[in-house]
């Protein structure tokens, strides 16, 4: 009998990073649910052990993946553990909202560093251990990694960025049998708003704006996208890779 990808029981290392809220959570939950190890990364601790409280196949490794050495201590941190690395999502994220008037320079290299710079030295840290179990990448972009969004020039940009990044590592690492695939999301429920430092009026206001340009009348739940990062990271998906699949209830044909 065959058995659908995301209930096969998995026996996978996974390492998920922006696990203490929104996508990250929903998604190392996912993964425990299907039977996989997961290491939930983030800079807060309690956060982290909220999402690890959910499911005992989480375990939590508080950290700031932008700090120096930070992304090779991850990836060890989940072959301390466990023997091996199966696979890498590249979650964390930051939205910035920043009119090219008030461009800075420190915010822009935030955005970068927290982006495209670590997600970039996780998988680079990642690459022995991956090419060990023929492992998988997934790297969370946005449906403004290429889509125009004004006002949030650089945010879009950093997706674009993460997005090249990802064909361009498909082919890279193909040889080896590692595979590379994005998702991106449309607007989905987390604190990502919030966490943009917006006042909860101003998020009230782009959530309704986005809810009456989504052709589904509806932001996205964190689950309903980490379903699909499941999907990508399954072993059974042999035949996909560099691809980025987006998923924003149609937003993308507007
Ligand atoms: N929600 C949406 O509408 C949407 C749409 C498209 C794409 N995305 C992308 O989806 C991903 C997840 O975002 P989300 O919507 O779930 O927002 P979120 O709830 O704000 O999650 C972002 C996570 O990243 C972690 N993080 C931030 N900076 C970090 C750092 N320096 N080191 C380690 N972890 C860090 C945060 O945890 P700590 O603060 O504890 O570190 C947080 O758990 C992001 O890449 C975002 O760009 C979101």
């Amino acid at each position: 009998m065959t058995i659908p990808p995301t209930t096969r029981p998995r026996d996978q290392a996974v390492i998920v990073t922006g696990a203490g809220s929104g996508i990250g959570r929903a998604t190392a939950l996912a993964f425990a649910r299907v039977g996989a190890h997961v290491l939930a990364v983030g800079r807060r601790a309690a956060a982290l052990g909220e999402t690890a409280a959910q499911n005992p196949r989480i375990a939590v490794l508080p950290a700031d993946i932008t700090a120096d050495g930070s992304p090779q201590a991850v990836i060890d941190a989940a072959v301390d553990r466990w023997g091996r690395l199966d696979v890498l999502v590249n979650n964390a994220g930051a939205t910035t909202v920043m009119p090219l008037a008030d461009t800075d320079a420190q915010r822009v290299s935030d955005l970068f560093a927290l982006n495209v710079t670590a997600p970039s030295l996780l998988a680079s840290a990642a690459l022995a251990h991956l090419r060990a179990t023929r492992g998988a990448i997934v790297n969370v972009s946005s449906t403004y990694g290429h889509r125009p969004l004004p006002g949030a020039a650089h945010y879009a940009a950093s997706k674009a960025a993460l997005e090249q990044l990802t064909r361009t590592w498909a082919l890279e690492l193909a040889a080896d049998g590692i595979r590379v695939n994005a998702l991106a999301p449309g607007p989905t429920e987390s604190q990502a708003l919030t966490a943009a430092g917006l006042p909860d009026a101003a998020v009230e206001q782009i959530k309704q704006d986005e809810i009456a340009r989504i052709p589904l009348g509806r932001r996205g739940d964190p689950e309903e996208v980490a379903a699909w990062i499941v999907h990508l990271a399954d072993p059974a998906a042999t035949w996909i890779t560099g691809q980025i699949l987006t998923i924003d209830g149609g937003l993308e044909l507007t």
